[in-house]
């Protein structure tokens, strides 16, 4: 480095330690279009679903073309998860945890699909093909009737079969003996 570039270089570390308080000037805030885009966290109770609607028919289209490649036909798994069946299994000494069987919430498996997949293109499906699609899922283990169709309203009041078999941590470990 040349003697004049050292010295280029030294005023400039210096002169961003004396700056240092102040704000760096980095970066920009995001526009609400960016925050959007990205705030697509949809919670237990189904609270922040966007609009739109899917039925199962509808459903079934899309899962052929975009998903039982990996998933298989019905979602029965193979090559990748399973996601339908095991409704029933998890108690026994075979349990068969997918979709259908494990998740507690109908609007988790909103999130996950429209969030996740399909794997090689997160987030290409419209609403109301994440909204079909799920229809499509739940129906293959009668969860919910064949002629459903779903959306922000319908899709939380659908009750999942292992809603109830999950416990807090705090049920788990709150001491038993505890008196009061
Ligand atoms: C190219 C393969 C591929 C395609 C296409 C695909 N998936 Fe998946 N899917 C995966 C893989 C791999 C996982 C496991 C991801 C992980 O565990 O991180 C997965 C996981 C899932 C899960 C969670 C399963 C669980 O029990 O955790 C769901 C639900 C799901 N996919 C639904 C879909 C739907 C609906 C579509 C079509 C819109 C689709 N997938 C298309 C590969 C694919």
């Amino acid at each position: 480095m040349s003697t004049l570039r050292a010295l280029v270089v030294a005023a400039a570390l210096i002169g961003g330690a004396a700056s240092a308080a102040e704000t760096p000037h980095l970066g920009r805030p995001a526009t609400p279009a960016e925050i959007q885009a990205v705030d697509i966290s949809v919670p237990p109770d189904g609270s922040t679903l966007p609009k739109g609607s899917g039925t199962v028919a509808q459903g079934a289209v899309v899962f052929a073309q975009q998903c039982q490649v990996c998933h298989n036909a019905a979602g029965a798994g193979g090559p990748n998860d399973r996601l339908t069946g095991g409704v029933g299994s998890l108690t026994t000494d075979k349990p068969i945890k997918t979709v259908a069987s494990f998740w507690p919430y109908a609007t988790t498996v909103f999130d996950y699909v429209r969030r996740a997949m399909p794997w090689p293109a997160p987030q290409s499906l419209s609403n109301d093909d994440v909204y079909a699609v799920v229809a499509y899922l739940l129906s293959v283990d009668g969860i919910v009737p064949a002629n459903a169709r779903l959306d922000a309203k319908t899709l939380p009041l659908v009750k999942m079969p292992n809603r109830e078999g999950f416990q807090s941590w705090a049920d788990r470990y709150r001491p038993k003996t505890a008196s009061r």
